[in-house]
């Protein structure tokens, strides 16, 4: 096959960050999802119903002229929030909430540092049918960083699911077998959100031959067996797993540095890598369901209308862009071939 047509896709986990930025993440976004969700570990956090509204509006300003691109609104969870920051935040239009171990990632110090404590706000998001997205990650100094999402599973996530049975639960960005396994044998109410970087990269891509900063994101990429398995499992179109690029803009020396920040920035090549790695598992006919049908179906949302043609076509991803503050940016994927295109 050369050309593939499906149905307008969505982002199901991604991050604009804030101000300037916007001027580029926006429109990098809009120019093929129809809808993401966008994660709210702004600096401060968006932790109410107010600070949605007003991020949602910052959202919308940025939008290209004449798009209908649709933000959808996500709330950070942190130890203060408390049932009416969940009722407020739902009548303000907004989605899910995001639970963040303290610590686990980019943005995350303030989120979530004693876990029992949330369960009350779970009930009341499971009886306001809010969803639960979930950054599936410990955070103990002694538990091995290859080794914090299966001992999250472990530990957090059997008890949450257990907990809260009608509760729709997505597990963010897996990159284990183990969370492919745990996803499957989940009921109905859980899913999972896979990145491009972790269908196209394993661990060596990250360390063999030299630090690849770029590469580094967290979730951190795992060794081969996992990738194996969540190319495997999005090969069999289960509606489970659906796309979430977790693209994440850190300005290049951000990233070039003694310590780098995680986080890969695929807003302008996800949706050509996503089809790349679907045209080498031999599983095209599998792309629409998971960029434009499983999400959206799961959140509850109408699939969108219109389509995207991508044709079968070498282009070079650029080694930079320039962000509206002057800074350079590493895309992810830069200098390297991606061989699908987005027909203009
Ligand atoms: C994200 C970021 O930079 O905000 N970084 C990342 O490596 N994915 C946060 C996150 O989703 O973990
Ligand atoms: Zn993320």
């Amino acid at each position: 096959m050369t050309e593939i047509t499906i149905q307008t896709p969505d982002d199901w986990h991604l991050h604009f960050r804030d101000g300037d930025m916007l001027q580029e993440t926006v429109p990098a976004t809009a120019r093929c999802f129809n809808r993401a969700i966008v994660m709210p570990n702004l600096v401060p956090p968006v932790t109410n119903a107010t600070m949605v509204n007003e991020y949602r509006d910052r959202i919308l300003a940025a939008r290209p002229e004449g798009s209908a691109f649709e933000p959808l609104m996500v709330l950070y969870l942190t130890n203060d929030t408390s049932k009416q920051d969940i009722i407020d935040a739902k009548a303000a239009g907004t989605i899910a909430a995001k639970l963040y171990p303290a610590g686990a990632t980019t943005n995350s110090d303030a989120a979530v540092k004693a876990l029992d404590a949330l369960f009350p706000i779970f009930e009341e998001m499971e009886k306001q049918g809010m969803l639960l997205l979930i950054h599936g990650e410990v955070t103990d100094n002694h538990i091995d960083i290859f080794d914090r999402e299966k001992e999250f599973i472990d530990r957090n996530l059997s008890r949450i699911v257990a907990a809260f049975p009608t509760l729709k639960i997505v597990f963010e960005h897996i990159t284990t077998k183990d969370a492919v396994e745990f996803v499957l044998a989940a009921g109905d109410n859980v899913a999972a959100t896979i990145t491009p970087q972790h269908l196209l990269l394993n661990r060596n891509d990250l360390l063999v031959g030299g630090v690849r900063p770029h590469n580094y994101c967290l979730p951190v990429l795992k060794r081969n067996i996992h990738q194996q398995a969540l190319r495997e499992v999005v090969a069999t179109g289960n509606k489970k797993f659906f796309l979430g690029t977790d693209s994440a803009p850190h300005e290049k020396d951000k990233k070039e540095s003694a310590c780098g920040c995680a986080g890969c920035y695929s807003a302008w090549s996800a949706l050509e890598l996503y089809t790349q790695v679907f045209d080498e598992l031999d599983a095209l006919d599998k792309l629409e369901g998971f960029a434009s049908h499983h999400g959206a179906d799961f959140y509850g949302l109408p699939r969108n209308e219109g389509s995207v043609t991508l044709v079968k076509e070498d282009w070079t991803i650029p080694e930079s862009i320039e962000l509206p503050n002057g800074h350079d940016i590493v895309p992810f994927f830069g200098g390297q071939t991606c061989s699908w295109k987005i027909k203009s």
